[in-house]
């Protein structure tokens, strides 16, 4: 089984645009935890008093999802996330530092060896206070992977059972990713009960492919945002990876606990609270994931779902899928259409109702239910003006 941890509250917020308030937080964790998210991050304890006081929140009030706080590799960060976290069923402390030589030389200009210093030492000091602490080494994917093995070792034997190998800037391809984890779980081997996990951004449009090509190699747990939500653009969207994992058993061997027909909600919610919509075209809960506009499409459809869709709307949460009518529409689709708005029209009727439809559908972007109902000599007593012009 892969376990979901959920970073829409941290690494998700962090992106502009959509900062949460506590109370936001609380109402998304607590659809997280409805979904059968394993892990919520719900902040960043030492950022700010206010992701102080969202992850306490969180913490006291989500009893079955284990409540995380991220802090960097050091004594105050993890006393932060200790105190917002004191009140959690099922605590994670999840401390992390950068492994890259780029990282330890430019930003953070300590060594090697420093680094692995501050891993044990840091790992154990969380692992005396909370019964469960993952480790990540930021910016896994640009690391020497010799290096990295041996940050992962130190991390380990101190305690951290999750440890998560990040591509922190989206640069890795599918192969390297995999390959990646394929290596770490050779060189860092003989610990029962650790668990490896991949947390990847979008720069390169790459995220989910690499989450679950760290799956493929091993990966049990994947770090994730609703609708992809996250950083520059964006960390692995949840929703496209947990239903890769359902519709691709054959491949992927594993799935998820999650609930699939709460993904459409939750991610509704998500664009409800931060304003911010999901595009059309999105896989899983665009508005067009499930719509189609061409006549073979439709026809396909009508007669077997599966002609054009891999997953039936309603197993992740959509209502129904769409036949919209436009200019690449069938006569088949409108047909059904009408059916659908309780008109039953003659063979005759139809051919003329789909020509004036089709007229109207050159003219116009989207052909709406009182389009169609007027073309077929059915207005609705309530239609508007605005509803019959063109
Ligand atoms: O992208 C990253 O490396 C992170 C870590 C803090 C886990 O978000
Ligand atoms: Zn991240």
């Amino acid at each position: 089984m892969v376990r979901i941890f959920d970073t829409t509250l941290r690494d998700g917020e962090q992106a502009p645009g959509f900062s949460m308030n506590t109370a936001e937080k609380l109402q998304l964790a607590r659809r997280l935890e409805s979904l059968g998210v394993d892990v919520i991050e719900a902040g960043f304890p030492i950022a700010s008093q206010g992701d102080f006081e969202a992850v306490r929140e969180v913490a006291r009030d989500i009893k079955h999802s284990t409540v995380a706080g991220l802090a960097r590799a050091r004594r105050e960060d993890i006393d932060a996330a200790l105190g917002a976290l004191e009140r959690a069923a099922r605590p994670r402390v999840h401390v992390f530092l950068a492994t890259s030589d780029l990282h330890l030389k430019h930003k953070l200009r300590i060594s090697r060896t420093e680094a692995l210093e501050s891993i044990g030492k840091m790992v154990e000091y969380a692992k005396g206070h909370c019964p469960e602490v993952e480790f990540s080494a930021e910016d896994a994917s640009r690391s020497d992977v010799e290096f990295l093995g041996q940050a992962f070792s130190v991390a380990a034997d101190a305690g951290a059972t999750i440890l998560n190998a990040p591509d922190t800037v989206g640069y890795a391809t599918p192969e390297e990713y995999g390959g990646m984890f394929r290596a770490l779980r050779s060189k860092v081997s003989g610990r029962p009960g650790v668990i490896w996990s991949a947390h990847c951004h979008n720069d390169l449009g790459l995220a989910v492919a690499n989450s679950l090509a760290a799956v493929k190699a091993g990966a049990r747990q994947v770090e994730c945002t609703i609708n992809g939500i996250g950083e520059r653009a964006g960390n692995a969207a949840m929703e496209e990876i947990a239903v890769a994992l359902a519709v691709r058993p054959d491949r992927y061997e594993t799935g998820t606990r999650l609930r699939l027909n709460e993904l459409y909600a939750t991610s509704r919610l998500l664009s409800e609270i931060t304003g911010v919509s999901v595009p059309p075209n999105k896989a899983v809960v665009g508005a067009n994931a499930f719509a189609h506009e061409a006549g073979i499409h439709q026809d396909g459809i009508l007669k077997n779902p599966l002609t054009y869709q891999v997953i039936s709307p309603e197993a992740v949460g959509v209502p129904a899928h769409r036949l919209v009518l436009g200019k690449h529409s069938g006569r088949n689709a409108l047909r059904a259409r009408l059916a659908e708005l309780g008109v039953i029209i003659s063979e005759d009727e139809l051919r003329e109702c789909y020509r004036q439809v089709m007229a109207l559908a050159d003219a116009k972007k989207e052909i709406t239910d009182e389009d169609i109902k007027r073309l077929a000599g059915r207005p609705s007593a309530n239609a508007s003006i605005s509803d019959v012009a063109v």
